[in-house]
């Protein structure tokens, strides 16, 4: 499963880059905000750190409006997605653009119908929000396990891109369901790394060794 980080916190990213693990960046107007900076140095910082793609997503809601922001997201680099909003335009914005060779991630994805509808428009990436299904008391996990099925019975190529992760739990249970890849905050990204059975471990092995009195080097 490709791993995604959902941030565009430009200092963050760098640092984990690092793991080798990052295989590309979702961010949305919310992260944009909440990281401060100007979109396009961010961007463009962005895009220079992770060679995967990176979704930059048009606030236009309009077909014209999003074709155009779309167009001046792409002079930012080569690996730019343009995410568009899973509406009418939005999905007509995404066929013009797939039918151009651009990649497109087509976001706010709350049913199958609409993953359905996404693939046809030729989205790279459609992205499902399995947190705020669950915030909503729905099972967004059953979203992705649907979008799977109706993508495998028709060979569509779209890949699912599990998006509003709020644990490792998700994380899993996405990687079970099929999800081609998944978007993750940076805290539950590191917190994947992490099991209390790992860490009692590494302090008895590192106890045992220093009683030996040996180095390696
Ligand atoms: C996906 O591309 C979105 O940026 C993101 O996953 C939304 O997550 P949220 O529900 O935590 O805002």
């Amino acid at each position: 499963m490709k791993i995604f980080i959902d941030s565009a916190e430009v200092k963050e990213l760098k640092a984990l880059a690092q793991t080798g693990l990052v295989d590309g960046v979702t961010t949305n107007p919310t992260l944009i905000a909440k990281a401060g900076g100007d979109i396009f140095e961010s961007l463009k910082t962005i895009c220079a750190i992770i060679a995967g793609p990176i979704s930059a997503e048009v606030v236009a809601q309009d077909y014209e409006g999003m074709l155009a922001e779309g167009a001046k997201l792409r002079t930012i680099a080569q690996n730019i997605a343009v995410k568009v909003p899973l509406t009418q335009d939005g999905l007509r914005a995404c066929k013009t653009l797939s039918g151009e060779g651009h990649p497109v991630n087509v976001t706010l994805c709350f049913s199958a119908v609409q993953a359905l509808l996404a693939a046809k428009s030729g989205a790279t990436f459609i992205s499902p929000f399995l947190g705020r299904l669950d915030d909503g008391g729905q099972d967004g996990m059953e979203l992705i396990r649907e979008i799977r099925a109706i993508y495998d019975n028709y060979g569509y190529k779209t890949q699912i891109l599990a998006a509003s992760i709020r644990s490792a739990l998700h994380v899993r249970d996405a990687a079970i369901a099929g999800a081609d890849c998944a978007t993750i905050p940076p805290a539950v990204f590191k917190s994947l790394y992490k099991h209390h059975l790992t860490d009692a471990g590494l302090e008895a092995f590192a106890k045992d060794w220093k009683s030996t009195g040996q180095t390696i080097i």
